[in-house]
């Protein structure tokens, strides 16, 4: 456990001023974690030894200039929505927020780019795009609270993954502190530059290890045309994927393409006393953009196929809430349990259901007091796979549940991690799906441009 000495703290006051140096035990406790659900027998709690809040990039790399020299650990920290413990601050790290440096610098509509500080709230950004008459085209559950700085640090994904990508897409460029304080402009706004390798790239999705983003330059789009959102059910997941199929073959541009299991339907129904929508195993939540005659043949193919047995295409706003609530509220009703482990997982999409049945199949024998979850973005071959108990015993089963589905998710040729990332939670499989010819790479990476270790030590992989 890192303790931090008077002469750190004061150095610190007197960079950032004093009332940006925390150290109550509130903020501590707060600061120190993220979204993550993990119970609290395990070795997580948050116990980081200060809070500090830089508000400029020549702050930040007076920081960690000092930290470097002083082998002080540091957890780079944005919103903390993160469900994979990216940012928990479990060893007495100095956790440094980027959430006081919120100024969008620049949004231009003719370059089709903003210019934005790492603390940016996401919601605050896709706004300010959205006023100007274009977007900003990442779209998260967690756009209320996370922040660009964090998304790009984790390369969130989201729900339009299938249509704009994820956060690795909209980068033009950053602005980033190395661990010795050395600060990079990478934050070019040009759209080609084919000058050597895209140093760039490698922040992005490196949770804070290799590098601290303090600003990024990131794409705008123009605002879609007409959308069309709806919400069907049918029995098996083999009709989902057909009905992905249909929406390719009828040329429609899929904007999202989500999954929910009856189990997340009926938690989220529980958990928010909501209306019913309709019986039935898989829930389809899809958003297409054309013209409405396409719209209709495709929904006339989809039920005279036998694709869909009920649905509901949104008329009004009410409508639109209600489906949207079924899939978002999932996260919360997860939550809601004593006991939850959440994963990510990615797959080949036309094996996702052949991967489904088989894992269901070696868990039909699992205690009944634990439930299986399954949704996603199906559209990007990404499932949400959570277990939940009410009985915090269960833990120790759910973990080796998630080992089976972790290898299984191997066999299959699959990923351990779609978009949440590795950070503590699912450091023990990253070996299972990256090699560890790969992972040596990694290692080597870190140490050039971290040599001392101090960035988010114990996140992705053990040196
Ligand atoms: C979602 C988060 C859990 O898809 O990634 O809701
Ligand atoms: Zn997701």
């Amino acid at each position: 456990m890192q303790t931090l000495s008077q002469e750190a703290v004061t150095y610190f006051q007197e960079i950032v001023g004093a009332k940006n140096v925390r150290q109550s035990e509130n903020d501590l406790e707060h600061m120190g974690k993220d979204w993550s659900t993990v119970p609290k027998d395990l070795n997580t709690a948050p116990q980081p030894a200060a809070i500090l809040l830089p508000g400029s990039t020549d702050e930040v790399s007076k920081i960690l200039s000092y930290c470097n020299t002083h082998n002080i650990k540091v957890v780079p920290s944005g919103g903390r929505t993160g469900l994979v413990g990216g940012a928990m601050a479990v060893n007495g790290e100095v956790v440094l927020s980027l959430q006081r440096m919120n100024k969008i610098i620049t949004i231009d509509s003719i370059g089709m780019f903003a210019v934005v500080e790492a603390g940016v709230n996401t919601q605050v950004l896709q706004e300010a795009a959205e006023k100007r008459g274009v977007m900003f085209a990442l779209d998260l559950g967690s756009a209320g609270s996370s922040l660009i700085g964090g998304n790009i640090s984790t390369n969130a994904a989201g729900k339009k993954f299938i249509r704009n990508g994820g956060m690795r897409q909209q980068v033009l460029g950053l602005e980033v502190v190395l661990a010795n304080g050395q600060v990079f402009d990478l934050k070019g706004s040009l759209r080609k530059d084919n000058t050597g390798y895209a140093l760039e790239e490698l922040f992005i999705g490196s949770e804070g290890t290799l590098g601290v983003v303090t600003k990024a330059t990131v794409k705008l789009m123009t605002r879609p045309e007409k959308m069309t959102t709806m919400c069907c059910v049918t029995d098996t997941f083999d009709k989902v994927l057909r009905t992905l199929e249909l929406c390719h073959l009828k040329s429609l541009k899929v904007n999202t393409f989500e999954f929910f299991s009856r189990t997340s339907y009926e938690a989220v129904k529980k958990l928010k006393n909501l209306k019913p929508l309709f019986d039935g195993n898989c829930y389809m939540l899809i958003v297409l953009e054309g013209s409405q005659d396409r719209i209709d043949a495709m929904v006339e193919s989809m039920f005279s196929d036998g694709l869909a047995s009920d649905g509901l295409i949104a008329q009004s706003l009410d409508d639109y809430l209600t489906i949207w609530t079924y899939r978002d509220m999932i996260v919360e009703a997860v939550g809601a349990y004593k006991c939850a482990k959440r994963t990510d997982v990615s797959l080949p999409i036309p094996a996702m259901g052949e991967f489904i049945g088989d894992m269901m199949q070696r868990f039909e024998t699992r205690p009944p007091s634990i439930d299986i979850i399954a949704y996603g973005h199906v559209g990007d071959g990404n499932f949400h796979i959570d277990y939940i108990s009410n009985e915090t015993s269960d833990y120790k089963t759910i973990l080796a549940m998630e080992r089976t589905q972790h290898e299984l998710v191997s066999e299959y040729g699959g990923s351990i991690s779609a978009e949440h990332g590795i950070g503590l939670l699912k450091k023990p499989f990253l070996n299972l799906t990256r090699t560890e010819a790969e992972i040596d790479l990694m290692r080597s990476i870190k140490k050039l441009l971290d040599p001392i270790g101090i960035l988010n030590p114990g996140k992705i992989f053990d040196m």
